[in-house]
């Protein structure tokens, strides 16, 4: 009987526009080729133009620091190629140059500080004991739905001031414009006939209805929340417009739900995938907080956001051309083995973890690093301790997606 060794993977094999290579797991060894053998790659795609794909860590962050050259604003932060009117028509701050990013930004900044996030420690640990203690008994669950959805959208509806009983129904709309690109979630004949909306998706004219109402229900009633502070807000003496407070309640309501749900779900796959590191936690529960970084390293929900050249530029040795998209990987940076040693093992006891999964700094870094990190350790400090057992119950399912990391499904079996 014959055996041949499987084919070694060459540049020719590597194609990151197809999101079918995401699906039965984050194609690793692609970034590897890329980091070593052409780290400023171009990708043809069959239908657009092709994009740049950054994959060195230290290439990632000159990009990112670089906002006059590669632009968020030109031509959004996602690969589709979008008209200038819907360009315009759909952008949030996340997809603007400053200044005016820089002043949409100010209009919640400070709810996102580490201070003001550590205010919320208590509550976000009431609220995951009371998740557990409804989800573990279960015996066999699907983690995903019974916990890692449901705390950073309860977290979430409490700074946002959503009650607490719309969150099944801000979860399910977030699901539908983040996994525009998976058949289960999105049409692509809609997605067509939507370029204008947030995500192409038709999901985002109920988002802005939703963050309607809650806006007219806080202008008669103000409270101490982030609605409240945008119903207020002004710019240059101007209140914000309907359609820019639309977009704001899109990004904050989308941005840290599935981002942190995810970090939550692959951490805890981690743990089951290498149980020495899980009875080192049980060990040593001061690694919680170096578990936490690198379950947000090991899990980097969000694989690249999209710039686009505002001139002409030698990068890497290449020739990027103004107008042309740049894809800057923090999948692969956060595995570049100038950084990080052993990047493909999962270490608890990582430091120092200088992983870029909210980005690599620069205007647009993670407004919500704080509030996810927090949310991420205090999880699996209430979580390890009651468990005896973890394993998995059946496949983990994945999203069909180049952007988004994610884990739709994680059947487990728990002993307590
Ligand atoms: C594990 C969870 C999270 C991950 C992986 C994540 C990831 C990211 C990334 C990669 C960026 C873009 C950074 C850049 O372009 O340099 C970003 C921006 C942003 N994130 Fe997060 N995020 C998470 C949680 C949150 C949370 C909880 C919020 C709360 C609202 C949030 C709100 C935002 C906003 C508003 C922006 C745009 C910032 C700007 O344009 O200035 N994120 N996030």
């Amino acid at each position: 009987m014959s055996t041949t060794a499987p084919r070694e993977l060459r540049l020719e094999d590597v194609d990151l526009a197809d999101h079918d290579n995401f699906v039965a797991a984050v194609p690793h060894e692609m970034f590897a080729l890329l980091r070593r053998e052409d780290p400023v790659y171009f990708q043809h795609e069959p239908d657009g133009p092709g994009f740049w794909c950054i994959t060195r860590y230290d290439d990632i962050s000159a990009v990112h620091r670089d906002w006059e050259t590669f632009s968020s604003e030109l031509g959004g932060t996602s690969l589709q190629d979008l008209e200038p009117e819907h360009i315009e028509a759909r952008k949030s701050m996340i997809d603007m140059d400053p200044p005016r990013h820089n002043q949409l930004r100010a209009l919640v900044n400070k709810g996102f500080t580490p201070r003001a996030v550590k205010a919320y420690e208590e509550k976000i640990r009431e609220l995951i004991r009371g998740i557990l203690d409804d989800a573990l008994p279960l015996g066999e669950l699907d983690f995903v739905e019974k916990v890692a959805s449901e705390l950073p959208m309860r977290v979430f509806a409490e700074m946002l001031g959503a009650p607490q009983e719309d969150r099944r129904y801000i979860v399910e709309l977030g699901d539908k414009l983040l996994g525009n690109t998976d058949p289960e979630f999105a049409d692509p004949e809609e997605l067509e006939r939507h370029r204008h909306l947030p995500f192409s998706s038709p999901v985002a004219l109920e988002m802005f209805e939703y963050g309607r109402k809650l806006a007219d229900e806080r202008r008669r009633h103000p409270q101490d929340d982030i609605i409240t502070k945008l119903v207020q807000a002004t710019v240059d003496g101007e209140p914000l417009t309907q359609r820019e407070f639309d977009v704001y309640f899109i990004l904050l309501a989308t941005a840290g739900n599935e981002t942190t749900r995810h970090t939550i779900s692959s951490g805890l796959l981690a743990l089951i995938e290498f149980p020495e590191q899980l009875e080192r936690l049980r060990r040593e529960p001061d690694l919680y907080a170096t578990a936490a970084e690198e379950m947000l390293r090991w899990a980097t929900p969000v694989h690249h956001f999209r710039r686009t050249a505002t001139k002409d530029v030698q990068f890497g040795g290449k020739l990027i051309r103004r107008g042309d998209k740049v894809t800057t990987w923090f999948t692969s940076g956060n595995r570049d083995e100038e950084y990080f040693v052993g990047g493909d093992q999962f270490d608890v006891s990582r430091a120092p973890n200088p992983h870029m999964t909210f980005g690599p700094g620069g205007v647009h870094f993670c407004l919500g690093a704080h509030l996810a990190r927090l949310e991420v350790r205090i999880v699996f400090e209430e979580l390890v301790p009651r468990l005896r057992s973890v394993e998995l119950a059946g496949r983990s399912d994945r999203l069909r997606s180049n952007f988004f990391n994610g884990i739709k499904r994680l059947p487990v079996r728990v002993t307590l």
